[in-house]
């Protein structure tokens, strides 16, 4: 009996926010950008220039509007979680919130956020050829050796929309590709951690 399949697939959410969240929490990251220029700074052991406030904790309580924008983030979660069945309900945060942004020729190199459970990223300024979103195909050793095509990719390529939020799990190693914008390319990150609740 001849079969050919592909046993693990893996689960990645994309949505709108709510326009209204998106369109306050714009406003609050821009007064940010214009009044914290010193908070947003290259990180290190990133290999890339792309400017990001990562770890530094403070800056959700410089944003209004930040606590609608985690409502909305944990509707977001909940929607994704009910796609995973865990088999038992989970405690979970999310742990931080970091503002990125890349300026022209700015990209982020492939990583992954191999502590958390999962990972997130809300679009906040995209304009046209500001570099696409890519999840490395995790079979890198078959990657390697295939073509490049559609039914075998070495990474996804998702097109950032300004408000998609986009939620998939940590250890899935992605990357941005070169802001070929003259317009900065912005974006929040964050990072989801979890515990069974006994
Ligand atoms: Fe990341």
């Amino acid at each position: 009996m001849e079969n050919i399949f592909q046993p693990f697939p893996t689960f990645i959410y994309q949505n709108l926010i709510e326009e209204k969240v998106y369109t306050f929490i714009k406003k609050d990251i821009n007064n940010f950008i214009n009044n914290n220029r010193s908070e947003i700074t290259t990180i290190p052991g990133w290999i890339c220039n792309t400017k990001s406030t990562f770890s530094k904790k403070d800056i959700n309580s410089k944003l209004l509007n930040i606590n609608n924008l985690k409502k909305s983030i944990h509707f977001h979660i909940e929607n994704y979680f009910k796609v995973w069945s865990f088999k038992q309900d989970l405690d979970y945060r999310i742990d931080d919130i970091w503002l990125n942004i890349a300026k022209k020729d700015e990209y982020q190199e492939e990583h992954n956020h191999f502590d958390n459970l999962f990972s997130g990223v809300i679009y906040i300024q995209t304009p046209p050829n500001s570099g696409n979103f890519e999840f490395i195909n995790p079979l890198t050793a078959q990657a390697i050796l295939m073509k490049n095509s559609n039914s075998f990719p070495f990474a996804r390529s998702i097109k950032p929309i300004e408000s998609m939020i986009m939620l998939f799990p940590s250890w899935m190693s992605h990357r941005v590709l070169p802001n070929n914008s003259l317009q900065d390319r912005i974006s929040i990150s964050f990072n989801i951690r979890a515990e069974y609740i006994n």
